[in-house]
């Protein structure tokens, strides 16, 4: 699982290196917002894209491009340095409903097809940054080929709806911002797709973006972005099933261990959405390969590998 996709400017030749180099589960190499509007900037940046998408020692597996909007006409010079370059995915700002992923996943295809490339290049695409954006949302409702997860952001929405502030005093993202933010993780799981944390830019508070991290995993989200090294620890960590979580998860799976109907756990009540929980939890630490995970708890381990996942037995 892919949860730390860390954002970093194409234009500084020395942070992409650094990028490259850091423990991202995803590196997003941003032709659009990080760079400026100057065309001579964006000229400078996919040059730098080129020669690094290039090199024989970059990881192209974790490489995604940042491209400018569709409605940009810097798009056109984009989508080849992405595509050429053997990028895995492009990340699409100010997407504006599933009709944008689809005219992105055509220019991608047309751009392959020139390039000589048998790889269908994969789109995030950030779908919260306009209030049309937000509004189209509903819209995903399906699978659409090529896109791999929907990400959400609040500093270009406040931008776009005049506002100043998403954040309320307490830190938390408020009014439209949150809804934007809830938007977004339902069209995600209703299109099938990962769905991604919006970045937290004040970098060096590490307490605030561990705290919106663990809230924000527990909503649903699967992976969050950042925009600095240091953020990527607090985001993993955070988006990694707890000691306890795994442990909680075992005592579920306990209680259900001969099959059976709603029953009872510390006082509440436990049925099958709980099960499917407790299961999702302990593959996502297996995957993970948590040290952490309670030596004590290998034996239960070992059982839910013949436990039944919803996708094995398609009944759930
Ligand atoms: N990727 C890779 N390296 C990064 C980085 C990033 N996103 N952000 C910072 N670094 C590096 C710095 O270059 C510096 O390296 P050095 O020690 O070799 O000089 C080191 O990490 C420490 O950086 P620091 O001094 O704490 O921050 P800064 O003032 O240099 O940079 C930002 C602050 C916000 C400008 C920078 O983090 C950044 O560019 N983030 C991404 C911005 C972006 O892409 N925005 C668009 C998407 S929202
Ligand atoms: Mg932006």
């Amino acid at each position: 699982m892919k949860h730390t996709w860390l954002f970093v400017p194409a234009d500084d030749e020395a942070k992409v290196a650094k990028a490259l180099a850091s423990s991202a589960d995803a590196v997003i190499l941003d032709l659009e917002d990080g760079v400026g509007e100057a065309p001579e900037r964006k000229a400078g940046a996919r040059r730098i894209l080129t020669r690094v998408l290039g090199q024989d020692d970059t990881d192209r597996r974790r490489c995604y491009v940042r491209i400018n909007a569709l409605a940009s006409d810097e798009i056109t010079l984009d989508i080849p340095v992405a595509v050429a370059g053997g990028a895995t995915g492009v990340v699409l700002p100010k997407c504006e409903g599933p009709q944008d992923v689809v005219r992105l996943a055509k220019l991608l295809s047309e751009a392959e097809q020139r390039h000589g490339r048998s790889n269908a290049t994969l789109i995030v695409a950030i779908a919260t940054e306009t209030a049309r954006g937000v509004q189209l949302l509903p819209k995903f409702q399906h699978a659409l080929p090529r896109l791999e997860a929907l990400m959400w952001g609040a500093e270009d929405l406040c931008s776009d709806l005049r506002g100043t502030s998403n954040r309320g005093p307490d830190g938390a993202y408020v009014g439209p911002y949150a809804a934007a933010r809830d938007a977004c993780l339902l069209a995600a799981r209703a299109a099938g797709v990962l769905a991604i944390d919006a970045v937290y830019i004040a970098f060096r508070d590490t307490e605030g973006c561990k705290r919106e991290s663990q809230a924000h995993k527990s909503l649903g989200f699967d992976a969050k972005a950042a925009i600095h090294p240091s953020q990527l620890d607090v985001i993993r960590g955070c988006f990694r099933p707890t000691p306890a979580q795994i442990e909680w998860a075992h005592r579920v799976l306990d209680r259900f261990e001969g099959g059976g109907g709603a029953t009872t756990l510390d006082g509440s009540m436990i049925d099958t959405p709980h099960v499917k929980l407790a299961r999702r939890i302990l593959e996502e630490s297996q995957k993970a390969s948590q040290p952490d995970v309670p030596a004590a708890r290998q034996g239960s381990n070992r059982r839910i590998r013949h436990l039944r996942t919803p996708s094995e037995d398609g009944t759930c």
